[in-house]
């Protein structure tokens, strides 16, 4: 099993999960990120820090803003980067283990591997043989995306200047979701309360809410009501078991967010979703582009923090 902070110095060697991962690290990425952006803060300013390292994406699952979000990180600090879609690879096809093709990419000469699996990355790492690469899980199966953990908890912390106190709301699909379960990691971690909605069927278990620190609600106004974040989730269509049946008029009725619903959250609450985005099934156009939504600030800052988090890896 591959530590992600080294014992002997507390800093971050890899990040696979943000379980565990303490206050100051955040607030470690949270500095250099914000030193990433421009002075209009929407743009990040290129570099050349990273020259002469090599990146690459590894995706054993599909992937489009996220692949995109690391490697244009990776450009813009000078690095090297390769994508490789490991799906399509004769890795895959003659059943080679993923510790092995990590093993065999790390030994090519890669500095950083992103990785997106739709397993359990943290089983399947096993103890890959690599001592100098360094790790970023870019999403594993429903376990955790720390990356959009970290860039919508920075989103929040720009616009408000923290997140001490705030209620945050999470509505849609949260038992599929691993960017439900690094978000409320992230918010929590740094002193937010994080409540739940979404239908029954799409629900963890009590005991998984307790552990993943979320308050589970008895329906969308008791979510919603005060929320000053409200986060909005995709149906996971491609995960959900054929057995469960999903009737999305029933989550458009019960659960789409809409300005008549967004009113029920705080005066000034911001809006965000990770994408991709369901326009009309849980969120509506007007309010996914209304004032509230920080949807593509979300996107724009995931570059600066993605940059961050290469920086404090390989820096
Ligand atoms: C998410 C993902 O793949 O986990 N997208 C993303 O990376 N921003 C969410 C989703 O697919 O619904």
């Amino acid at each position: 099993m591959i530590e992600q902070i080294d014992p002997a110095t507390g800093r971050l060697r890899h990040l696979l999960t943000l379980e565990g991962l303490p206050a100051e690290i955040y607030q470690e990425l949270f500095a250099r990120a914000e030193g990433f952006l421009d002075e209009a803060g929407d743009r990040v300013k290129r570099n050349d820090r990273l020259a002469g390292r090599l990146m690459v994406n590894a995706f054993f699952e599909p992937s489009t803003r996220t692949s995109l979000s690391f490697e244009i990180a990776a450009r813009s600090l000078g690095a090297d980067v390769v994508n490789f879609d490991v799906r399509n690879s004769s890795a895959r096809k003659k059943d080679e283990t993923v510790a092995d093709t990590l093993g065999v990419i790390s030994h090519l000469g890669a500095d950083l591997i992103v990785m997106r699996h739709p397993g359990n990355l943290l089983d399947e790492l096993g103890d890959v043989h690599s001592e100098r690469v360094r790790f970023i899980n870019g999403g594993d199966g429903s376990h955790a995306h720390p990356s959009q953990g970290l860039l919508d908890v920075w989103t929040v912390h720009r616009e408000l200047g923290g997140v001490e106190g705030l209620q945050v709301a999470i509505i849609g699909d949260i038992l599929h979701s691993r960017v439900a379960r690094s978000t409320a990691r992230a918010f929590t971690t740094l002193g937010a309360s994080v409540r739940a909605v979404g239908p029954p069927e799409l629900m963890p278990d009590q005991a998984e809410m307790e552990r993943l620190g979320m308050r589970g609600c008895a329906d969308l106004e008791d979510a919603l009501r005060g929320a000053d974040i409200v986060i909005c989730l995709r149906i996971q269509f491609e995960r959900i078991a054929s057995a469960v049946e999903l009737d999305s008029g029933k989550f458009i009725s019960s659960y789409r967010i809409d300005s008549q619903r967004l009113e029920l959250a705080a005066a000034d609450a911001l809006l965000l979703h990770p994408g991709p985005m369901h326009r009309g099934i849980e969120i509506t156009s007007e309010v996914a582009d209304g004032p509230r939504s920080r949807i593509f600030t979300q996107v724009a800052n995931g570059v600066a923090m993605r940059m961050a988090l290469m920086d404090l890896l390989l820096g």
